[in-house]
């Protein structure tokens, strides 16, 4: 399993075994993954800024108050696939198991926990430290959510020798790979997913469209491949994918290919910009430039997303997206009411047309409304795809 362009983040803690981090990011470095370091201030007696920078290209993350992004706890949580603590103390065990959150480590814990994101926690520290038994019900408590990687059997830095050794950094590489494996939460879904904006044609030259760069649907789509699911990408634009990929140019014809294939279907994403209207009258030859006015006349397109909900089975969802430049909010819980779809996602045109990054409201059926702040399109593409698993 290849873990490129996975996000890793790591979790470091003040203990001796933290050196042999650098050794960690290496490997997940050499293998394509993107890699964050978080630190506690006790891992900077371990471990310096310098080396995981150089390491990871990355910056490093300490200090929850001096962070140019004040909500960085929050950033760091979207941004993980995955997020490693090694070596994890006994003392930051003992606090994210009863979810205190006092420094930047822990709150980012306190966070991911409350998520879908898979924890690996590798604790290493004195043997005795490690047979205390209210440690031991920190980590039992831990497990029923995390992943555990014991210490290994061994001679310990304090010249003690027994259980509390950090497992060998190649122990933990292989675990993290095994569970970005594991982790296809949509491994039995079928998808479909439409991207970029119809171009309704006005002659065999000329066409008209709209400013939809088709990024949202796209990470719509590869996320939704990454975390297993049986692609199909319905889109306006020439792309390359390990998925099926059906080009389409007007409303019309992606009405067709949707058709055809929704009824196999668990879910359906319009993340397209749909035409409302269409030219009524196609002209088979180009259109001459010689008089001074153009005239066209335009008929309106089916409504694609309040159609196929007509059809749609209570195994399927149908989440729809609405741009909007006033009165979003408003206009997207309308929507979701008129077309009775399971999710409307609201997004302003300003932060949304040709962007790689976006804000979303995701509105409900009963018109609840979750925010998700300004964030890469992939992450939001993650937290939308999370609507369609437990
Ligand atoms: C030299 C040295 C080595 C230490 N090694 C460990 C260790 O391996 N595991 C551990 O749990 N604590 C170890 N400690 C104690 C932690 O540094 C201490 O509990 C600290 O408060 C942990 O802070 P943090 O969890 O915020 O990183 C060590 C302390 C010293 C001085």
């Amino acid at each position: 399993m290849s873990i490129k362009n996975k996000n890793i983040l790591i979790g470091i803690t003040g203990g001796i075994a933290a050196y042999k981090i650098a050794e960690l990011v290496r490997m997940f470095k050499k293998e394509g993954a993107n890699v964050k370091a978080l630190l506690t201030q006790n891992a900077l007696q371990f471990i310096t800024i310098k080396t995981l920078e150089t390491l990871t290209q990355n910056d490093v993350y300490v200090n929850q108050f001096k962070e140019a992004q004040t909500t960085v706890h929050i950033s760091l949580e979207d941004w993980a696939d995955v997020f490693v603590l090694a070596p994890v103390s006994a003392n930051t065990i003992s606090k994210i198991a009863n979810s205190i959150a006092d420094n930047l480590l822990t709150s980012v814990s306190c966070a991911i926990l409350g998520t879908k994101t898979p924890v690996i926690i590798a604790p290493s520290m004195n043997v005795n430290m490690w047979n205390n038994k209210y440690l031991q019900e920190n980590i039992k408590k831990l497990s029923e959510r995390c992943t555990i990687i014991e210490p290994d059997c061994g001679y310990l830095a304090c010249g003690d020798n027994g259980k509390g050794r950090l497992t060998e950094p190649k122990t933990i590489f292989e675990k993290t790979k095994e569970i970005l494996d594991k982790n296809k939460p949509l491994k039995d879904k079928k998808i479909i997913i439409t991207a970029g904006g119809t171009k309704e044609k006005i002659d065999p030259v000329r066409f008209i469209s709209n400013f939809s760069s088709g990024k949202m649907g796209l990470a719509l789509a590869d996320t939704a491949y990454n975390l297993g699911a049986d692609v199909h990408l319905i889109c306006t634009f020439d792309t390359d994918k390990n998925y099926k990929v059906t080009k389409v140019q007007t409303a019309l014809e992606l009405k067709e290919e949707l058709d055809k294939d929704f009824n196999n279907c668990d879910c359906l994403i319009m993340a397209s910009a749909v035409a409302d209207y269409r030219i009524k009258e196609y002209n088979n030859n180009k259109i001459s430039s010689k008089d001074e006015n153009l005239t066209l006349e335009f008929v309106k397109n089916p409504d694609i997303l309040q159609e196929i909900c007509k059809n749609k089975k209570k195994r399927q969802t149908v989440i729809g997206f609405c741009l909007g430049t006033e009165d979003l909010i408003q206009k997207a819980s309308e929507k979701i009411q008129k077309k009775k779809c399971d999710y409307i996602i609201a997004n302003e045109a300003k932060t949304a047309l040709g962007t790689d990054e976006n804000e979303v409201w995701i509105i409900d059926k009963n018109l609840e409304i979750k925010k998700i702040d300004k964030n890469s399109k992939t992450n939001i593409a993650k937290k939308i795809l999370e609507l369609i698993y437990d």
